[in-house]
């Protein structure tokens, strides 16, 4: 089995940016949480990370091509405007889980808007790092 996880814009900032909203681990850290997931499974799992709206649909036509079974992602910021990273999740027939960190509900009023979630499976929000090990557990359950 092979999951792809991809992490937008500002995520490798992790451990550096608004601690008090994304907590103190840094991005080397959920890559380590990822790669023990992934032993643990018995899966593989492919890590992306870009601050470039290109470079990440880019990535997800890559998946089709590359024995991806199903999606994880975090856009962090274009998760509330990218229509072309939508547009590009919807072309891909597989789960496909959106997560966030944060709670974005309890926050800034542009953060409860997500373009992406409706062509997406499923979302996490709030439940901060585990929402990515929460979302490897539902693809695995998925597939
Ligand atoms: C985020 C929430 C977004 O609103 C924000 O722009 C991010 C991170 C989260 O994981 O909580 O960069 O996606």
């Amino acid at each position: 089995m092979k999951v792809l996880v991809i992490n937008g814009p500002n995520l490798n900032f992790l451990g550096i940016r608004e601690k008090t909203i994304y907590g103190n681990q840094d991005f080397k850290y959920l890559l380590s949480l990822l790669s023990e997931k992934a032993e643990k499974e018995n899966i593989t799992i492919d890590t992306f990370q870009s601050n470039s709206e290109g470079a990440i649909i880019d990535r997800i036509q890559e998946a089709y091509f590359d024995g991806t079974q199903g999606i994880i992602i975090n856009p962090g910021a274009f998760t509330h405007y990218s229509y072309a990273i939508r547009d590009a999740l919807a072309t891909m027939d597989m789960p496909k889980i959106e997560v966030h960190i944060s709670n974005v509900h309890k926050r800034e009023e542009f953060r409860h808007v997500s373009v992406t979630a409706p062509v997406c499976t499923g979302q996490i929000v709030g439940l901060g790092l585990s929402g990515y090990i929460l979302a490897v557990d539902a693809i695995i359950s998925m597939l």
